[in-house]
């Protein structure tokens, strides 16, 4: 039987995953299915318990699901456990084992693709939520200078900032009169096609703006664009995640540079 694999969301007909792990596999040579399950919002351990059940070899988990990943891992990585959530489930253990590829996706988005070295810039980090929990710790790893989380609810980027020192936390007003080099959006703010209250002298010269939203062009792009920085979508954080997932269970990299390359000619 072909080794099966899936992502488990809700929504998930949207998901590119199937399509980004089929190439992966036709790159790669390795015989694998990759389908979508949707899982009923209070329903997610006993879709993928069925999954695993039936010979599932390991799956991807997206919203709204990934600390529901977290609780239903019986081990986990160093990584998922500094981001209290899982992207990243292999099934084909003893027991369920549950990784968090997000940050690392983040990461080989900006270096990679973008050519970006983080190395002594100032980052802000937009967002307290899951998304932006998931790549605090990578992002410190690549030895900014300096890493502010605000949030809308500022008390949230506080206490998220406490848990990795030096990061600094707070609201939007209080980042006035400061510029960065790195701003990433890591609120959903995007998909309701709103813009967190963000002061508009905040990008440095020559600023790298970055949505991990993809597919639309959110008003957080456009203001960056029109304050002079370059602009980047999540489409190459989610074709990076995918191929370090892809790694976890087949122990093979795939080149994620065609894959994102006809997904943003599509
Ligand atoms: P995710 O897992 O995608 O991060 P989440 O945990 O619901 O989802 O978090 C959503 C994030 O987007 C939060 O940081 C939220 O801010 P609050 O904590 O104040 O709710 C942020 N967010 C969503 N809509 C926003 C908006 N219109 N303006 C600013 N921030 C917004």
């Amino acid at each position: 039987m072909t080794d099966r694999y899936a992502v488990v969301g809700n929504p998930v007909a949207h998901s590119k995953s199937p399509w980004i792990h089929a190439q992966f596999a036709r790159q790669t040579g390795q015989a694998i299915e990759y389908g979508a399950i949707l899982a009923p919002i209070d329903g997610f351990s006993r879709a993928v318990a069925e999954f695993r059940a039936a010979g599932g070899r390991g799956a991807n988990v997206t919203l709204p699901f990934k600390q529901d990943a977290f609780r239903f891992a019986a081990r986990s990585s160093e990584r998922a456990r500094a981001a209290q959530a899982v992207n990243t489930l292999v099934l084909d253990a003893d027991v369920p084992y549950g990784d968090n590829t997000d940050g690392a996706g983040l990461i080989g988005d900006l270096q990679r693709n973008l050519g970006y070295d983080l190395a002594g810039k100032r980052v802000l980090l937009m967002g307290a939520g899951g998304a932006a929990q998931g790549v605090v710790a990578p992002l410190l790893e690549a030895g900014p200078s300096r890493l502010a989380i605000a949030n809308r609810t500022a008390r949230k980027a506080l206490e998220l900032a406490g848990r990795f020192p030096p990061a600094t936390g707070g609201s939007y007003a209080e980042l006035a009169g400061e510029q960065f080099d790195l701003v990433i959006n890591a609120t959903s703010a995007g998909l309701s096609d709103e813009l967190p209250s963000l002061p508009r002298a905040i990008f440095a010269k020559g600023a790298l703006a970055y949505d991990m939203v993809y597919g639309r062009d959110t008003p957080f792009l456009r203001v960056a664009r029109e304050a002079g920085a370059a602009a980047s979508d999540g489409l190459g954080m989610l074709v990076e995640q995918a191929a370090e997932s892809f790694f976890i269970w087949r122990g093979v990299h795939p080149e994620t540079a065609p894959v994102l390359a006809a997904l943003r000619g599509a």
